[in-house]
């Protein structure tokens, strides 16, 4: 199937002289989406996979489809201040400043087998602090998922590590 058919492009969004990947029109797209998600879950059904974890937003779009599909728990990575129980959190160099992401303290136990799910692969930074928080709680990072991949940005240099899949490629 033609995936990149299905995502709509936007100019100038949400700055002038970014091409903006809009997976709205994937999601709405009753068999893009499912064949989205299958693909994904048959990359991880043979990876022993304890749980999925998703980076808000769009990662638990993609996330927790697979997380149900491959039958393990679902864990959200979110913005700071949205989870309410004990949290890590990892900050990370932006262009401009920093960023944090906040996973619950409590939600990955020693040696379990984690895949990362997300909507898209930039600069790799939201996974790469992903992966920090995850192996920060003692879990093992089995397999990284993306939809989509802007491979002109080389985010893939910083999850070398890593098992690392996308399904389109710009
Ligand atoms: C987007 C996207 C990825 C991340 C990719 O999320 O969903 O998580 O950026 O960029 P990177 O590889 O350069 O880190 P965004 O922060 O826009 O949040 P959203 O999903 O809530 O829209």
């Amino acid at each position: 199937m033609d995936l990149k058919k299905t995502i709509r492009e936007i100019e100038d969004f949400p700055k002038p002289g970014i091409n903006f990947k809009d997976i709205t029109t994937l999601l709405s797209n009753a068999d893009a989406f499912r064949y989205s998600v299958d693909a994904i879950i048959k990359d991880l059904k043979e990876k022993d996979v304890d749980l999925i974890v998703g980076p808000e937003a769009r990662g638990f779009l993609m996330g927790t489809p697979v997380a149900y599909g491959l039958g393990v728990g679902f864990i959200p990575i979110r913005k700071p201040g949205k989870l309410p129980g004990e949290i890590e959190s990892y900050e990370y160099g932006l262009e401009y400043g920093t960023d944090t992401l906040e996973i619950h303290k409590d939600s990955i136990k020693k040696g379990q087998r984690v895949a990362i799910v997300d909507d898209l692969l930039a600069t790799g930074g939201t996974v790469e602090a992903a992966t920090k928080l995850i192996e920060k709680l003692g879990g093992e990072v089995v397999s990284i998922q993306f939809l989509i991949e802007l491979e002109f940005l080389n985010g893939r240099d910083k999850l070398s590590k890593y098992d690392v899949n996308s399904l389109i490629k710009y």
